[in-house]
Formats: C-alpha cells, structure tokens, sequence
C-alpha cells in the first residue's frame, strides 16, 4: 500500500495531518512523528538536517514515494538541501519531498493589505531566515517581522497551554511581535504546535489581525501538485487509510498527548528499527 509520508519532530505534525485528511479524503497517509527526539526547535542545523534525513529514508522504506515535512522546523532548516542535494545522490527521481515553507510563502502576500506580516516560530525556524527568503521572492514589498517562542511547544506539550501563567507568556510573546511594527495585520502561525493556541492569539490581538494556520495552506497546495503530477500521483494508493508512527518508547503517553492534536488517533505503532543501516 504506498501512502503520502507525513512528517513531524513529534505531534505537530498531527494539526497538518487533519487537514490533509479533509482536503485529500481518498489518500493514504503514514504518518511519522520524532518524539524520542522533539523537540527539534532548539538543536543545531546539523541535527535537524541528520534528523530530518533519517525521517526521510524510513518514510522512503515505507512505502511513500513522496513525503510532506510538516514539520516547519525541519522544512525551513533541512528541506532545500535535501531537495537539491540528498535526493539527488541517493534516490531516484520517483522520490520527492515537499515542506511547508513555499505553499504559504507563495500565497501569504494575499492575506495583507498593509504589506506588514508577522511570524511566530520555533527558534531554528527563525535563524534559518527561509521564510524571509521565500517571501521576498514572491512579495518584495512585504515586511516580515519574526519572533522565536521556544516556551511554547513545551507549554502545549505538557498540556498547561491554558493556565493563566501559560497564556500571560503566549500574549507577552504575540505583544513583543506586534510592537516591531504595528501596521501587522496577519500573524503566521509556523509552527505545527501553534494553531492549538490560535484561539488565545485571535481573542488578544482582535479582529484587526489575522491570525493564520498552515494546515488547509499546505492540504489545498498538495491537492494542486498531484493534480499537476500525475506521474507520481499515479504512484498513490487511495484507499482513504492512515496509519501512524512514533519514534517514542511509550506509545500508550503518545495516544494520550495526542489526542490534543488529532481525534480519533486510532491505533498507533512504534518506528522501530529507526536508523537505516
Ligand atoms: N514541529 C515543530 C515545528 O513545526 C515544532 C516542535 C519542535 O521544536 O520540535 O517547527
């Protein structure tokens, strides 16, 4: 049975594959979550780079052809050496990987009148500079203004996102944001934790600025390339199954954690053996 690969340092991931379900319904879907090793957000390029290709050649081994790096730490730090350099040497031109920074650079200008966006991200989403880059390519006039919130994964991993320490740090961040340039009026939400906290961002900074997540951005993009790739979509199986994977040793706390992500979770299965030899 060969399946879109989903991939994610560990549950975020999960907010992307909802989406994908909804929009490509008929698919299948194998989804790989790092939670041994989440969260990705604070290691160096390297690691995420050695980790994020490990991901890759067991999703590859599993039967899909063409894997998604939900993940936006993993896309904005790994993807682009990956496309132009891993697959190249390693696998033949079946195998594609797709991360999530361009579909939502390249239709983000759409959302802002006044030419201002904000980001919030993990801290390696930030210092890579992949979105900046890829906005400028597609909407020069746009101002980005970033912000790193490495509080946050821990604070929704950990299920305390609502707590009222909790939400004084997500509001204090989101402030620190709108104040580099006040004419912000849409606030990207890239990272796969974040839309859990989307509702607290929308009630703090009102209806003046929009607050976006990136799942339906990537599910609709996806749609769009396997309509214009037959080849490799010819490649899928539809059988409308989805089957998911952790690195993580407990998988009884995953199905507990994850259900703050993604409902029903089903029947979830350990990624072992991870490293290829
Ligand atoms: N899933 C990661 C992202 O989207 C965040 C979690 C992590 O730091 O591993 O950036």
């Amino acid at each position: 049975m060969s399946s879109i690969g989903v991939f994610d340092s560990g549950f975020g991931g999960l907010t992307v594959l909802k989406e994908l379900q909804k929009i490509l319904p008929n698919y299948n879907f194998t989804y790989l979550g790092d939670n041994a090793r989440a969260p990705y957000g604070e290691k160096s390029f390297e690691t995420v780079n050695e980790y994020t290709r490990q991901a890759i050649d067991w999703l590859f081994d599993h039967n899909c052809p063409l894997v998604i790096l939900a993940c936006n730490t993993a896309s904005a730090v790994a993807l682009r050496n990956i496309q132009q350099l891993y697959l190249h040497q390693n696998y033949d031109e079946h195998f594609r990987v797709l991360g999530v920074v361009r579909p939502t650079t390249e239709i983000i200008g759409n959302f802002s009148k006044s030419g201002v966006i904000g980001l919030l991200g993990t801290v390696a989403t930030v210092s890579s500079n992949s979105y900046a880059i890829e906005i400028a390519k597609f909407y020069p006039h746009i101002k980005l203004k970033q912000l790193a919130c490495p509080l946050w994964v821990p604070m929704i991993e950990h299920g305390i996102y609502n707590s009222p320490a909790s939400q004084s740090v997500i509001k204090e961040n989101v402030d620190q944001l709108v104040k580099m340039n006040p004419e912000m009026d849409v606030i990207l939400l890239a990272c796969t934790h974040y839309p859990i906290v989307a509702d607290i961002i929308k009630a703090h900074v009102g209806p003046a600025i929009q607050v976006l997540s990136q799942g339906e951005i990537i599910a609709k993009s996806l749609l769009n390339y396997l309509q214009k790739h037959s080849d490799l979509n010819k490649l899928l199986d539809t059988d409308g199954n989805t089957e998911i994977y952790t690195s993580a040793d407990d998988v009884e706390l995953f199905k507990q954690k994850a259900k703050l992500f993604f409902e029903p979770i089903g029947k979830v299965k350990q990624a072992k053996p991870w490293i290829k030899k």
